[in-house]
């Protein structure tokens, strides 16, 4: 067909639209759950421009620990950070699927509130290092070099599971997809409860709150979707998953435990760096949960994301770190991920 040749001129009706088309034209819905979830993204979604900074004296802090405190904020951002772009791009998916339309407006709220997520990574970043980028700043203690040089090797990491990403999306099924963005949500909701219990200062009691929140919704989000489509899942999906959850227990320790080094390319300072780091930050107030707290929660997250998987009979994969057993499943690299925060 030349390019400007006027079908128009010679048929009564255009041809079909090949398919994959990113817009469906179509506003079908039939899992209402969802659109509960939506109305509750409307009704409780925040500013973190609003939260009460004003409350937040950060002269009140010794440089170590505001190096400490951003420490952990930059860690976040490792996943919050690469959360907009991840949900965008699921997003995209869901409207060349011609998915439902609540579907597509709960990706889209998913992705507005990761984006709030990390806005706020940026705002504490900039007021406790009084800069606005953690790897160009210029530390002002020994600890503060030391956490810098942890902060490279982690963002390092982060950007070769990017591209692990971009190919998985067009590769797997959403609901493929959904499970691992459910082991995501459910580490997200338990880390979040856990900082809002434990941390003194007001404006990031606040923004846990609303953060845990959130990712309670996503977390519903993924199960509805499940249900709708779990009971007719293909076999070589299932085993997609199970190797999905692996590489989702390696991915996200990093952030809810601790990275295991045979997945995560880092220097062997930096579990040492991070334990001393969370030390002061503790001892400032900000809520960082102990080892054994994180061990547990973490396990009791999985356990949870086990029993959902039980009831599709999907097999779980084995994670001896946490006392789990169940499937082997090895050769998990940064390449062949899904999982987010
Ligand atoms: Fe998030
Ligand atoms: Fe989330």
């Amino acid at each position: 067909m030349a390019h400007n040749e006027k079908l128009a001129l010679r048929m009564e009706l255009p041809p079909a639209t090949p398919q994959p088309n990113v817009y469906p034209l179509s506003w079908h819905a039939q899992t209402h759950k969802l659109e509960e979830i939506w109305d509750a993204a409307q009704r409780e979604n925040w500013d973190p421009k609003k939260l009460p900074w004003d409350t937040l004296d950060v002269d009140s802090y010794s440089w170590e620990e505001r190096e400490a405190i951003a420490y952990w904020w930059t860690l976040l951002s490792v996943f919050d950070a690469s959360a907009p772009p991840v949900f965008a791009s699921a997003l995209i998916k869901t409207y060349e699927e011609h998915e439902e339309d609540p579907v597509r407006r709960c990706f889209f709220s998913i992705t507005r509130d990761e984006q709030n997520h990390e806005q706020m990574c940026g705002l504490t970043i900039k007021k406790f290092l009084d800069y606005h980028d953690p790897l160009t700043y210029e530390p002002k203690t020994e600890l503060g070099r030391r956490l810098q040089k942890n902060a490279k090797w982690l963002y390092y990491n982060g950007g070769r599971y990017w591209n692990g990403y971009k190919n998985a999306v067009p590769k797997y099924s959403l609901a493929v997809l959904f499970s691992s963005f459910l082991m995501g949500e459910i580490a997200a909701a338990t880390i979040f409860k856990q900082m809002y219990e434990n941390s003194r200062e007001l404006v990031f009691k606040e923004a846990f709150r609303n953060i845990g929140r959130d990712e309670g919704r996503h977390m519903a989000i993924c199960m509805a979707l499940m249900e709708r489509d779990y009971p007719k899942l293909a076999a070589e999906d299932k085993s997609l998953v199970t190797k999905q959850i692996r590489a989702g227990y390696l991915f996200l320790s990093a952030v809810l435990f601790e990275p295991p080094m045979e997945f995560w390319d880092l220097p062997e300072d930096f579990i040492p760096n991070q334990r001393e780091a969370e030390e002061v930050a503790r001892g400032a107030g900000f809520g960082i949960p102990t080892y054994e707290a994180k061990r547990e929660n973490w396990r009791n997250a999985i356990l949870n994301l086990k029993g959902v998987l039980d009831r599709y009979g999907i097999p779980f994969p084995a994670i001896p770190e946490v006392g789990i057993s169940g499937e082997e499943v090895t050769e998990v690299d940064m390449a062949s991920i899904v999982p987010v925060f």
